[in-house]
């Protein structure tokens, strides 16, 4: 890493439009400004993110983040050594969006430009927030993507497991529509989960008969799609406590699953100094969830990372992060920078299958 540079990163590869401005020197990383504007608005009359409405979204809107991001940050464009953009995996019209504005400032500018693995953004978040040592454990769990990955420098990345369909946070926000909760689902299902039941209703903790620490979401929203069916069958509509006890009942099974495997990763994770696990995404927000994993963590003597909830979820900090990170091991890219709907972070296995509706998985 070189002394202290000024980075201004980008991120649209969903539907969160950000930018970011991030200094980092040899007395560590400061956040000097973070804009996200959201577009749960637009979307909410589909019940999903609509690709074409959020790539419009992100043109109009970036701009005005990055000038936000300036303001906020006390700075001109001639302060910034470099421009970040998120350039994959996501969501293809809005990574356009972000790598052409990217572009565009870089080439005004003539300020380096870096083109980032979103997920290589969440993945080093714990260096950004807490200077976590290499190499750590990451599970990184959000609306597009899970999985956990051993992570031994600014671009190394080993695989361990993933889910093999939908991600926890996808399974949360379908559930959450299922059983008549708003959006996003996440947040709804972990408040009405408070007041429920979680022995009412007798869900799947799928691939837990399996060796290994990949992961499946999907048959575990069929039965709880099942189980909301049959009490539609037998009265008119869901009752609160319904609503509450599917809600407890399925957040169990997710908090079962990531612990068991969160505990067959921590197993194969050595290293030689301090160990430490550490979470990203969005789904890491959930109290449940964090508490879970940090007792599995503890068994283990290992240090339980979980960044501050704004740095959690989708945010352009971790981008402009990632970029110095990796600055010194890399060469900046030109003007044929393009945008990646698929870019797997471990270049040595396969990727994992399937393409969820937030996005493509890696
Ligand atoms: O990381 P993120 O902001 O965006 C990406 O998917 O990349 O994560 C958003 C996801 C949504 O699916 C949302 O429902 C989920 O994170 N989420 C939660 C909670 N807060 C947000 N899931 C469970 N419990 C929460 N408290
Ligand atoms: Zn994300």
């Amino acid at each position: 890493m070189q002394p202290s540079q000024t980075i201004l990163g980008l991120e649209s590869s969903c539907d969160d439009t950000a930018a970011a401005i991030v200094r980092v020197g040899e007395d560590g990383a400061q956040v000097l400004s973070s804009v996200v504007l959201g577009q749960a608005e637009l979307h909410a009359a589909y019940g999903g993110v609509v690709p074409e409405i959020a790539a419009r979204a992100h043109a109009e809107k970036l701009d005005i983040c990055v000038e936000q991001a300036l303001t906020q940050a006390n700075m001109t464009l001639s302060q910034i050594d470099g421009i970040a953009v998120t350039a994959g995996p996501g969501l293809i019209g809005g990574v356009v969006s972000g790598v052409m504005c990217a572009k565009g400032l870089a080439a005004a500018t003539g300020k380096p430009l870096y083109g980032v693995n979103h997920l290589a953004g969440h993945a080093l978040t714990p260096r950004l927030t807490d200077g976590v040592a290499y190499p750590y454990l990451m599970l990184l769990v959000s609306g597009g993507h899970c999985q956990f990955l051993l992570v031994s420098g600014p671009d190394r990345f080993n695989r361990l497991g993933g889910t093999i369909d939908d991600a926890p946070g996808e399974a949360f926000d379908k559930i959450a529509r299922l059983i008549g909760l708003p959006q996003p689902g996440g947040p709804a299902i972990e408040e009405t989960a408070r007041s429920g039941d979680r022995n009412r209703f007798a869900f799947p903790r799928p691939l837990l008969d399996r060796p290994g620490c990949d992961m499946s979401f999907s048959g575990l929203k069929t039965a709880v799609l099942r189980t909301r069916d049959s009490l539609l069958a037998q009265q008119s509509g869901l009752t609160r406590q319904d609503q509450a006890d599917l809600a407890a009942g399925f957040q169990a099974a997710v908090v079962d699953v990531l612990s068991e495997k969160s505990r067959r990763a921590l197993e194969t994770y050595t290293a030689d100094g301090e160990r430490s696990f550490c979470v990203a995404g969005g789904v890491a927000a959930n109290q449940a969830i964090r508490a879970a994993l940090e007792t599995v963590s503890s068994h283990f003597n290992a240090k339980f990372v979980a960044p501050p909830l704004a740095l959690c979820t989708d945010n352009a900090a971790m981008i402009a992060f990632a970029a110095a990170e990796q600055a010194g091991t890399r060469p900046p890219d030109d003007m044929t920078l393009s945008a990646r709907p698929r870019w797997p972070l471990d270049r040595v296995q396969a990727p994992m299958l399937g393409s969820g509706k937030k996005g493509a998985k890696a």
